[in-house]
């Protein structure tokens, strides 16, 4: 039997001709970018997350970049962040022309607060954390520090769509928010797309300014090179957002489907490998699902591997070992050094029959025994 990390086909008939029903409706109008379809999006989106704005981005990356430039992040100042993560939360810092400041992780795989209180300087002006495969950050906790020090927060929140601590999203916790919607995530369209979120009126309107190539163009105005903010295209277009308002109704049964999946690993898997244990109060994401392999994890994984089981190994190596990100480099972060040599993401995906499911956490265990 096969397990696949990742399942992206589409092979459920109903989904099929709703996704090509979309399609054909946004090609016969022909407003094949910021069409209605976006600000629909943006508004379920927004009411979904419990903010009050959503704006419609090419891709999660354009949406944490965005997210900094409109918290008002300017050159040579310092951001504080995780190592173990994706590249692109810190190639935002640096391409907004801040300094990424790395802190340490906890053992859950999320940034230590007690570790970004460490490294604050005078020149800090924010903190980015990043829900490690949509499981929260102590988000209180780097609530009550942001405000001891007057600093922004701006979530990475492009793994953890829909995740929450006491029935808050992630999103809602920053000054503004990037989430990802490319076809891996759980909230996944079929293409790049990403989504910036905020509580704030005047971050807002900066975002519809910086989306737009930092001008205020409007597409029945004449005027279009009024530009005000330097800027790119980060405009997302109508078709992922058609495509993207599918998903959206598809979501609950998706994400009902991989949590029902994610609870029957917790509970049955090894419990010495399963290392992101939540709380009552907190919904996991549940972008995947990663374990911690004490010993020799390369030879663990080639035992998967000959079992048919995929898995990954996620953010390597550590950003600040990146040849790009070594002159950020301060210190060696042991917690996040000696998750990053263990860890393993396993699969647990809506499309994992049961069988697939009960194979996968048999042959774990039986290695283990
Ligand atoms: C933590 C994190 N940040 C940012 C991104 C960027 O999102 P995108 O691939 O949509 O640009 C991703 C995507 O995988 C991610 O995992």
């Amino acid at each position: 039997m096969r397990v696949p990390i990742f399942d992206l086909k589409v092979t459920d008939k109903i989904l099929k001709q709703e996704l090509l029903d979309a399609t054909s409706n946004v090609l016969a109008k022909g407003r094949l970018f910021l069409g209605e379809e976006v600000e629909i999006l943006e508004k379920k989106v927004s009411k979904y997350l419990g903010v009050k704005y959503a704006i419609g981005v090419s891709s999660g990356s354009s949406a944490i970049y965005l997210a900094l430039r409109a918290s008002g992040i300017k050159t040579n100042e310092e951001v504080i962040t995780t190592p173990l993560s994706w590249i692109i939360p810190s190639n935002a810092i640096v391409s907004a022309k801040a300094n990424p400041v790395f802190a340490d992780v906890s053992n859950d795989f999320n940034i230590d607060p007690n570790s970004i209180e460490a490294k604050i300087t005078k020149k800090t002006k924010a903190i980015l954390p990043m829900h490690y495969a949509g499981h929260m950050c102590k988000m209180n906790e780097i609530m009550k520090i942001s405000k001891k020090y007057n600093l922004r927060i701006i979530e990475d929140a492009a793994q953890a769509f829909g995740a929450s601590i006491n029935k808050k999203k992630a999103g809602s916790f920053s000054s503004a928010a990037g989430f990802s919607m490319n076809p891996m995530k759980i909230f996944g369209g079929y293409g790049e797309a990403g989504i910036v979120v905020t509580n704030k009126k005047s971050i807002f309107e900066k975002l519809k300014i910086l989306r737009h190539a930092g001008t205020t163009s409007d597409y029945k105005k004449v005027i279009t090179n009024n530009c005000i903010d330097i800027s790119l295209n980060h405009k997302m277009d109508t078709l992922n957002a058609a495509l993207l308002l599918v998903s959206l109704k598809h979501l609950r049964k998706k994400k009902k489907r991989t949590q029902q999946i994610a609870k029957y690993i917790s509970k049955n898997l090894n419990q010495n490998i399963i290392y992101q244990k939540t709380s009552k109060n907190e919904i996991h994401g549940r972008y995947v699902y990663p374990i911690l392999v004490d010993r020799d994890r390369d030879k663990f994984r080639n035992y998967l591997a000959s079992k048919n089981i995929e898995t990954k190994i996620f953010n390597y190596p550590l950003i600040y070992n990146a040849p790009a990100f070594k002159r950020f480099k301060k210190e060696k972060l042991p917690m996040a050094e000696n998750l990053l040599s263990k860890s393993l993401i396993i699969p647990c995906h809506h499309k994992l029959t049961d069988n697939q499911v009960e194979y996968l956490v048999k042959t774990i265990n039986e290695y283990f025994r």
